[in-house]
């Protein structure tokens, strides 16, 4: 059957649900239940989920946790994390805890610089085109004044702008490769905008262009885009204490334990493969917190994934070191978010979250997500180098298991301390559930 609709968005809500559920479920009416099951009882509130985006059927739930007890530079946090991940924010508490012991986190913005850029093709002489760029440039930044003017009364703005010529890679391809600040915005719109404006007066400079010969004075404007690849706009997050003051996971002896956490980091430093689940975990942390700060985590991972292969090859994102008997673990980030504009007003939890974290400015909240990264990688590296993932790991699981398999309140209870003392599976908490009432 041809499931093609036509004029689907222009639907209501309850037209779409009919028509999803009546073409893709067997059981309609059990698959239009669940859907209005998650509608917010307030219209309002529901109204404003529904306009994030089109074609809205419903709500698609994920906790809200926090993690209390952080230290950042000397400021105490609580670290909201919307994430489906068990053990996650247990692990971020953990760590808090562990460092709010040890003097905390410590964390700095090393620079604020976003990127955007107007790729573009020209068919003519370089040395000419970088002179007309050059005169030109003036009048590209005065174009834009509209679209600049309360970014640069907030103390943002164009910062430069550069003819970059990548005709070597690819024939006749330039880019206009401007520099931002944006201060508490993520400011994708104020840089898209921005782009936008210069190719179309890059575009009309051209033909007015006397330097140029006749085939030079068409420009073809291929697209202008921010980047989402910001490697000076860097956080970094830190811990150190002397190693006798470390505590591992198990009896290990503090030296130990703070030689084969160095050695962990290292081998995600040299070993593709570790680098990659080394760094999802410290992802765990930081989309956590972008996400409950209503930050664009698609941004957020794609730049940071990029800085972790800057060398050519995917490592470690963090660095750990013992020297005369300190031990030192670091978090180095590229972050581009905001604490203004996108969600950030509309979203009630975001809102709620941002007032939680004492209403950051974008470099604050740059420091936190990059301390939730550093804690978290700090807790998975202490599991794995001593006791291993699965026992904590599977410890957060067990609620998961026991409501996979019907567990009554009273299993449940019962199932939380048995498991204190026995290892947690799927068949352990089966055989469990058999023998108790
Ligand atoms: C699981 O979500 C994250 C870890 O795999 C991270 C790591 O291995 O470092 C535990």
């Amino acid at each position: 059957m041809n499931k093609q609709v036509k004029g689907f968005s222009k639907l209501s809500k309850e037209e779409k649900i009919n028509w999803v559920a009546s073409h893709y479920f067997q059981h309609t009416e059990e698959a239009k239940n669940l859907v209005q099951q998650y509608w917010n009882t307030d219209p309002d509130l529901q109204k404003i989920h529904d306009e994030f985006i089109e074609n809205t059927l419903t709500n698609f739930y994920l906790p809200l946790g926090v993690a209390p007890n952080f230290i950042i530079n000397d400021k105490s946090y609580v670290m909201p994390m919307a994430i489906e991940e068990s053990s996650v924010v247990a692990a971020a508490a953990k760590a808090a805890k562990y460092w709010g012991q040890r003097g905390g986190f410590k964390a700095e913005v090393l620079g604020e610089e976003k990127i955007g850029q107007v790729h573009f093709i020209f068919k003519g002489d370089a040395a000419r085109l970088q002179t007309f760029i050059h005169k030109i440039t003036p009048k590209l930044k005065a174009d834009t004044a509209a679209i600049t003017k309360n970014m640069e009364a907030r103390g943002g703005g164009i910062r430069a702008i550069a003819l970059r010529d990548k005709s070597d890679e690819l024939e006749n391809y330039y880019q206009l490769h401007v520099s931002f600040l944006t201060v508490d915005s993520m400011g994708a719109n104020f840089i898209n905008s921005c782009l936008e404006q210069m190719a179309q007066s890059l575009q009309i400079a051209a033909r007015e262009e006397d330097s140029f010969a006749p085939d030079e004075k068409e420009i073809e404007i291929v697209m202008s885009i921010l980047s989402n690849y910001v490697p000076n706009c860097l956080v970094r997050a830190s811990v150190d204490c002397p190693v006798k003051d470390l505590e591992a996971e198990d009896e290990m002896d503090q030296n130990a334990f703070a030689e084969k956490f160095v050695r962990a980091v290292q081998i995600a430093e040299v070993e593709p493969h570790r680098a990659v689940t080394h760094n999802k975990g410290i992802m765990n942390g930081i989309d956590a917190v972008v996400l409950a700060t209503g930050n664009d985590f698609r941004a957020v991972e794609a730049g940071i994934h990029a800085y972790a292969a800057k060398s050519g090859q995917y490592r470690s994102l963090s660095a750990a070191k013992i020297e005369n008997g300190h031990f030192y673990f670091s978090l180095d980030i590229p972050l581009a978010v905001g604490t203004v504009g996108g969600l950030t007003q509309l979203h009630p939890l975001v809102k709620w979250s941002l007032t939680l974290l004492g209403s950051p400015s974008a470099k604050e909240l740059m420091q936190i997500i990059a301390v939730a990264g550093l804690a978290q990688n700090f807790a998975a590296l202490r599991s794995l180098v001593t006791s291993g993932i699965q026992k904590g790991h599977m410890k957060m699981h067990l609620l998961n298991i026991l409501n996979q398999q019907g567990a009554t309140p009273a299993q449940k209870e019962a199932a939380v301390v048995h498991f204190k003392t026995h290892t947690v599976s799927f068949s352990a908490v089966a055989d469990f559930l058999k023998t108790t009432v």
